[in-house]
């Protein structure tokens, strides 16, 4: 028996969000193959994911699998392929696609124990694995489809929320590799109080826009006065790349993840394509190649 699944890439942050908030895209991920072999181990098998390890205790999925299997308390063997859609180190969680994924067609293929909420935790240990720190902005909405909202870590709390019908992402992915790690070593551990304000008061902003379908709000909450001034100077014309999007049409541009990818919310999806020629064009000046896409959050 094998189970074959899409995992999707997803933007996490949304700029006032950070290690809160994501949305899941539908026109880029991660295809993946698992099926259970007679022997008690897991195995892996990546294509097209240069220098990924294949190592079941390295790689994301297989962390991520191993403990699934052991809170399920199942001895099975699990063969993992993944054909990677997604660049490791390109900012719209390649590694939580491949670890949310193998804990969804895992759980799938033993008769889906656990709803797709609960197995939140282990793809988690996926990204713990990847970058040192176990966020759940990236996984929580490529199990879940949509925005999500992760109210707490601890206890772990994932609110699902809505999308407005006629939301549309894009997003640039300049070639270059941006650890996540390496750019959160970046950030400070204090914020100021002034700080804290403004996020709150836009990460509240967004959340009240996605509910009453208000894209004038959705689009002045994207701001983010924390991480974005300190990760953005990792980003080759960012500043440039955010103001085009914005002339474009945009409703709000921001850093996606760790970066290095952009993003852009749009109404509309011809605004969306014409908001990703804009941004391309900023790139295509430089000898940067990039790539572009557009999804509509769902
Ligand atoms: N919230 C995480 C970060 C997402 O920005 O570091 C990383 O993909």
């Amino acid at each position: 028996k094998q189970i074959k699944i899409f995992s999707p890439a997803t933007i996490a942050n949304l700029s006032c969000g950070f290690d809160v908030l994501g949305c899941c895209l539908d026109t880029i991920g991660d295809e993946m193959k698992v099926s259970l072999t007679d022997t008690p181990r897991i195995s892996i098998e990546i294509i097209n994911g240069a220098n990924l390890p294949t190592d079941p205790e390295k790689n994301v999925a297989g962390v991520a699998t191993k403990a699934l299997l052991e809170h399920l308390g199942k001895n099975v063997g699990v063969h993992i392929t993944i054909t990677k859609g997604i660049k490791a180190g390109s900012g719209i969680g390649s590694s939580a696609a491949s670890s949310a994924g193998a804990v969804w067609a895992v759980n799938q293929i033993l008769g889906s124990p656990l709803k797709a909420k609960e197995l939140i935790p282990f793809a988690m240990e996926g990204e713990r694995a990847a970058s040192g720190n176990a966020h759940a902005d990236n996984v929580a909405p490529a199990l879940l489809g949509g925005f999500t909202l992760v109210r707490s870590y601890d206890p772990l709390e994932v609110i699902g929320l809505p999308s407005p019908a006629d939301l549309y992402a894009t997003v640039i992915h300049p070639h270059i590799e941006i650890k996540t790690s390496d750019s959160r070593s970046v950030l400070k551990k204090n914020v100021t109080l002034e700080q804290a304000i403004t996020q709150w008061g836009n990460l509240g902003g967004l959340i009240a826009g996605l509910y009453t379908n208000d894209y004038g709000l959705i689009g002045r909450s994207l701001k983010d006065v924390i991480i974005e001034p300190l990760r953005s100077i990792l980003i080759p014309a960012f500043k440039e790349v955010q103001y085009e999007a914005v002339i474009a049409g945009a409703l709000g541009c921001g850093i996606s993840g760790s970066g290095p990818s952009i993003f852009a919310l749009s109404k509309g999806r011809e605004i969306a394509h014409k908001v990703g020629q804009f941004m391309g064009e900023v790139y295509a000046t430089t000898k940067l190649d990039y790539d572009i896409h557009i999804s509509k959050i769902n």
